[in-house]
């Protein structure tokens, strides 16, 4: 019988003509050899300090022995010369270094949230909410002015927990240079809440639009939502008692009405990363969740019938960044009552 080696960046196993289940089919196709198994021994990672960190800086485009999947056509046997059982798609389970963080529970004074957005109307909303509740805050901005009407908002008494920042994390070298004055700043970060992206879009059906409107579009509601992500994920990524909550809207599902075309591809992509991350990252210890907004939301001096009060919201998203029990989960919020679910 023929035996075959599948190598994965955590283990080597051996197998006999079949897949092993947690292997992702990308890296089934570029790992399997046709040659007796090697005693079990540790892969070491080209250009990588640990395991773990390679993990993070992509496994996928690296094999186990160091050869790019581009050069994987030289195997002999490659995986879809391999007789595959009908099955459902392997699920790609990744273990994650063992959890850093402390025993107990943190205060939320001892919680840093980074509130990506937080200067827009449901940023500000969450920031006030947040420091009311004692936790520390910081915000990047593009726009100073929007950081001193920020710091107007929030509770006076609570100003002086506010770290603002002026920044653009919609570019690599923005967002790791946020970063690195955020941790001069704040020393770390526990939490984070990124609700980037812009209110509203009704600039007309596509045929009407030129290609950078919907570049535009995408950049502000997915492209700065993916960069920041992966240059602040790590920073909280193996910690339990840290978390990360997206909010995004229900415009992903639906054209909202004629003229809104863009504003659901925006949308629809920002709940699409969310549903990737969820399934590429099952197990990763941080907590990791999405707030769907199904209704507009708005200061209470500019609600609308059906409207959320940014305040409202603010609250709930608070109380789901201080309790830390749920992961991997999206709450969708349809109207005012929803929101009281978090408060019980
Ligand atoms: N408002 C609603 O009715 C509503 C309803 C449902 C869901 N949502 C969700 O909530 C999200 C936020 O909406 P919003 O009403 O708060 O929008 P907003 O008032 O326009 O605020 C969006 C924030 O994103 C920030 N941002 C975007 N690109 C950035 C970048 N490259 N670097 C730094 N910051 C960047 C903006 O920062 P700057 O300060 O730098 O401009 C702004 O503060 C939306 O994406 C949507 O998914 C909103």
């Amino acid at each position: 019988m023929t035996t075959y080696s599948v190598c994965t960046f955590k283990q080597q196993s051996t197998i006999s003509g079949k897949w092993d289940s947690n292997l992702h089919p990308s890296d089934q196709k570029s790992t399997v050899l046709l040659r007796p198994p090697p005693p079990p021994r540790a892969l070491p990672i080209p250009g990588s300090r640990s395991v773990s960190e390679a993990q993070w800086a992509g496994p996928r485009h690296v094999s186990p022995r160091g050869v790019s999947v581009a050069s994987a056509p030289r195997l002999k046997l490659r995986a879809r010369d391999v007789p595959q059982p009908a099955r459902a798609l392997p699920t790609f389970t990744r273990p994650f270094a063992p959890c850093p963080g402390p025993p107990v529970e943190m205060a939320n004074s001892d919680r840093v949230v980074l509130a990506l957005g937080g200067a827009g109307v449901v940023g500000s909303g969450v920031v006030k909410a947040l420091l009311d509740r004692g936790f520390k805050v910081a915000v990047i901005s593009r726009d100073s002015s929007r950081l001193e009407k920020l710091r107007a908002f929030v509770s006076p008494s609570t100003r002086d927990k506010l770290i603002t920042l002026v920044g653009n994390v919609g570019s690599e070298e923005g967002a790791e240079e946020a970063k690195q004055a955020l941790l001069k700043a704040a020393g770390k970060v526990t939490d984070v809440v990124s609700s980037l992206g812009f209110s509203w879009w009704q600039g007309g059906p596509p045929h009407t639009q030129p290609l950078k409107e919907l570049v535009w579009v995408l950049e502000t509601l997915l492209l700065s939502t993916f960069v920041s992500w992966k240059v602040f994920f790590p920073l909280v990524r193996d910690n339990p008692r840290c978390t990360y909550t997206f909010v995004t809207g229900g415009a992903g599902e639906k054209v909202l009405m004629p003229g809104t075309g863009f504003l659901t591809v925006g949308a629809a992509s920002a709940l699409a990363f969310c549903q990737v991350l969820r399934e590429e990252y099952p197990d990763v210890p941080c907590k990791l969740n999405q707030l769907k907004i199904n209704s507009g939301v708005a200061p209470p001096e500019r609600m609308a019938p059906g409207y959320l009060n940014h305040l409202d919201l603010g609250e709930a998203v608070a109380a789901l960044v201080e309790r830390t029990n749920e992961s991997h989960k999206i709450f969708s919020i349809n109207g005012p009552d929803d929101l009281k679910t978090f408060l019980q």
